[in-house]
């Protein structure tokens, strides 16, 4: 088995595993609370807690009910289902470090396309109203923080007595096992993949369902949705299919090539991504501001381009290093780092840098319209309150620590070569400043 790879420090790791531990599950609940019962207002929480101290806090942490597991285990069920058995083309994902190639079937957009077209039909034909998903939504958060949790020790004891492939390993600490994960590509079976379903299924999906659900209840509530309502979820809506569109391009990233399936990223995906990633158009279903026609188009213009440039930032990477460089970067031949690297079997390979189009702005210049796109969809809250921010405040500092991460792995797998990358391509995020 081979030697599990530090991402960060020990020290690192215990205190983000602590801090994530003691601050995410009360951050969700507390989120949810101050959205749907204290009008979006942060002061107003503050000033209830203030109040009412610790237990005034634990008489708001809803406790997981029989609807809510019956919710999440349908829901998981239902796209586990999905996954299994909707065809699709099978698809190689990039070497790994200890040289496997794994294989995945890219049945993504019709996933995304069942699940969306069944669950506006049950509230349709009137067999299920999403509404009630809206109504329950604290106790499903709270079942969330509680079941991932078992979730990743499941993950932990897996990675020890049954990994899927040589792609996994201990690095003798148990805290910093369980936080980075033991395994790279666990599968239950051979075939089905826990971090596809974790990560791509289970929270992006959410994701596309979640904005789908409080439109449906501003709906219910008002007879009608409003036009701030509408941008919001038309832009996650375009993002998430974007992403379901692209989905065989994300098992190439870090999440999937490079992170191993452990608390950090399968808890993320699981509670974070429904909780906090859709919490602006949570606000909006209490909140329906009307923006009027021109104001909305312009928007909803603004984030479909933002959209579209993060888009087709991942294209252009994943264009060249398809077609091995011989291909068009904005009309003309790329330039490019031919880098090479030794695998953890001791094999030298090579991949090759993009040093030019958006890769040659700056090296993750894909996070600015990540980031921007957050901004648009938000920003039809308006700004009577701080906390539809949040998601674009937390992604922002996501990121850069992110492209630091990034940053720092290739400079260990490429040396000289991310070295002269970086003399080429100065900046980190935002051309001409960071
Ligand atoms: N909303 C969110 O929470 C969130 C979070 C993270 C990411 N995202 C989005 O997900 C997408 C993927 O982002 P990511 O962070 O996973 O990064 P990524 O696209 O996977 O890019 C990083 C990897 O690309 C390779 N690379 C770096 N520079 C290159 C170059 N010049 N030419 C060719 N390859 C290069 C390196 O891998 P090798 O080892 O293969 O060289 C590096 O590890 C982006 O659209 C991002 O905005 C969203």
């Amino acid at each position: 088995m081979g030697e599990s790879k530090m991402v960060h420090s020990p020290l690192v790791t215990y205190a983000s595993m602590l801090s994530l531990l003691t601050f995410c599950p009360p951050i969700v609940i507390l989120l949810w609370y101050t959205m749907v019962h204290a009008d979006g207002s942060i002061s107003q929480t503050l000033s209830y807690l203030r109040q009412h101290g610790l237990q005034g806090f634990l008489n708001i942490w809803p406790m997981p009910t029989a609807i809510a597991w019956k919710i999440i285990v349908c829901y998981a069920a239902f796209e586990a289902a999905l996954q299994l058995f909707l065809p699709g083309k099978r698809v190689e994902g990039p070497i790994s470090p200890a040289g496997n190639r794994p294989i995945y079937k890219a049945n993504g957009v019709a996933a995304y396309s069942v699940t969306l077209i069944t669950y506006l039909s049950l509230w349709w034909f009137g067999i299920f109203n999403p509404s009630v998903v809206y109504d329950h939504l604290g106790e499903i958060f709270s079942a969330l923080i509680f079941g991932s949790f078992v979730f990743c020790i499941f993950l932990y004891i897996k990675g020890h007595v049954a990994p899927s492939s040589t792609d996994s390993g201990s690095c003798g600490n148990l805290i910093i096992d369980f936080y980075w994960g033991m395994e790279l590509y666990p599968r239950i079976g051979k075939n089905f993949d826990i971090k596809v379903f974790t990560n791509c299924r289970f929270g992006m999906m959410s994701w596309g369902v979640l904005p789908l659900t409080y439109c449906i209840k501003q709906y219910e509530e008002n007879g009608r949705v409003a036009d701030s309502m509408l941008v919001n979820t038309i832009l996650m809506l375009v993002y998430v299919t974007k992403f379901f569109w692209w989905e065989d391009g994300y098992w190439n990233t870090m999440d999937i090539a490079h992170d191993r399936a452990g608390f950090y990223i399968c808890w993320g995906c699981l509670v974070w991504v429904p909780s906090v990633y859709t919490s602006p158009g949570m606000y909006l279903v209490n909140h329906p501001v009307n923006l009027g026609v021109q104001l909305a188009i312009y928007i909803l213009v603004a984030g479909i381009l933002c959209i579209y440039i993060n888009y087709d930032c991942d294209r252009q990477r994943q264009e060249f290093r398809r077609t091995n460089g011989k291909c068009l970067v904005w009309g003309k031949a790329p330039s490019k780092i031919q880098a090479s690297y030794t695998t953890a079997t001791g094999e030298t390979k090579t991949s090759l840098l993009l040093t030019s189009g958006w890769w040659g702005l700056s090296r993750h210049f894909h996070y600015v319209p990540e980031i921007l796109a957050a901004f648009f969809w938000t920003v039809p809250a308006l700004f009577n309150h701080f906390l539809p921010y949040f998601y674009v405040v937390f992604l922002t500092i996501l990121l850069f620590d992110r492209a630091k991460r990034d940053d720092d792995r290739c400079r260990s797998k490429y040396g000289k070569y991310w070295k002269l990358y970086c003399e080429k391509v100065p900046y980190r995020i935002v051309p001409g400043i960071y």
